[in-house]
């Protein structure tokens, strides 16, 4: 393993002022929050000094080790459960919970995962090609050698919006036919030469190729999709879901999910009948848009930069899906 730094949580205050909620303060129970992605643990720790109960989760055995130390402090109000996101009511089960109050998402990969090379995510660090964050299942390697031609250019448009996914793709196929990719900067090479070079682009050519293949050996947009349906089911009314999204891809997710579920749906056309309502909103606003982080914050982390901040209130009315997988009733 090699040295990480610690991952510097992303909009810390501001996503914690718009979780806690503090409504039993010297009451009877204290709050039940979700934080759907550990990481180091900067937002677990943030909201365990506030008085809340906490139930992490992160499917990198490898986040259990910044664990120890919050579980010494707060012996009685932290669990943190190795699975999937998406397994969130699963969780909050092995947590003793039937519910929450709060439900965080700061999404992608963290710092660690990134300087750590044999986790293989890094284009600038030479590793194996794994890119798994759950250490298990199908590798980026295993991906780019098996995918037919016409899969790897469709992820590459889907998933990394790459204008060059043909010219990328054929490169890979010719070349794996004589040796498989097995690291990642023989795979950034690769991309680099498809692409005619650097020719003074301000990002590595193969940033975004890496970017399609690490959503897809994570199925990270699905992931997120369905955990947003089990966010809805298990908060409590009152309680708040917020999202920090760091590309499109996640950011179009979160805001199609809030859009719909807050009742403001496409208002149709004047020249056809109105659409159909939807159910009751099950969730309100607690503001417009998206927040980003100030500039003080982006100078001091520049992964910071492209984060942003939505925030949502659970209504009282009923969850739109009924089931994990997110079919709707
Ligand atoms: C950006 S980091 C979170 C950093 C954290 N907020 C902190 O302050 O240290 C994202 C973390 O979420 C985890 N993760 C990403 N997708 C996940 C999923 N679908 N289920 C569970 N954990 C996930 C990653 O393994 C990574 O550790």
């Amino acid at each position: 393993m090699t040295e990480a730094s610690a991952h510097i949580p992303v909009l810390l205050a501001e996503v914690i002022e718009a979780v806690v909620l503090e409504r039993d303060a010297g009451g009877t129970r204290a709050d039940v929050i979700v934080d759907a992605t550990f990481g180091a643990g900067g937002y677990s720790r943030a909201l365990l000094d506030r008085g809340a109960q906490v139930v992490a989760f992160d499917r990198d055995p490898r986040a259990a080790r910044f664990a120890e130390a919050i579980r010494r402090d707060y012996p009685n109000r932290f669990h943190l459960i190795n699975r999937p996101f998406s397994e969130l009511e699963a969780g909050l089960a092995d947590a003793s919970q039937d519910g929450c109050d709060g439900v965080v998402f700061d999404l992608g990969v963290s710092s660690m995962q990134l300087d750590e090379a044999d986790r293989g995510f890094s284009f600038m660090r030479d590793g194996p090609l794994d890119m798994r964050m759950s250490q298990s299942g199908e590798t980026a390697a295993d991906l780019v050698n098996t995918a037919p031609e016409a899969e790897l250019i469709r992820l590459f448009r889907l998933y990394g919006e790459e204008p060059k996914a043909r010219r990328i793709a054929a490169a890979l196929v010719r070349r794996r036919s004589e040796k498989p990719f097995t690291r990642t900067l023989d795979l950034a090479d690769v991309i680099e030469q498809a692409v005619g070079g650097r020719r003074g682009a301000p990002t590595h050519p193969a940033t975004r190729v890496f970017q399609a293949l690490r959503i897809a050996v994570n199925d990270e947009l699905d992931e997120l999709e369905s955990a947003l349906d089990a966010a809805e089911r298990t908060l409590r009314p009152g309680g708040r879901l917020a999202t920090v999204t760091f590309h499109s891809l996640e950011d179009r997710i979160a805001k199609a999910f809030l859009t719909e579920r807050t009742g403001r749906l496409p208002s149709g056309s004047r020249h056809l009948p109105p659409l159909a309502r939807g159910p009751a909103p099950s969730f309100s606003l607690a503001f417009t848009g998206a927040l980003s982080p100030q500039q003080v914050e982006i100078d001091a982390n520049p992964r910071a930069r492209s984060a942003k901040l939505r925030v949502a209130i659970r209504t009282e009315a009923p969850a739109w899906t009924t089931e994990p997988e997110g079919r709707r009733t």
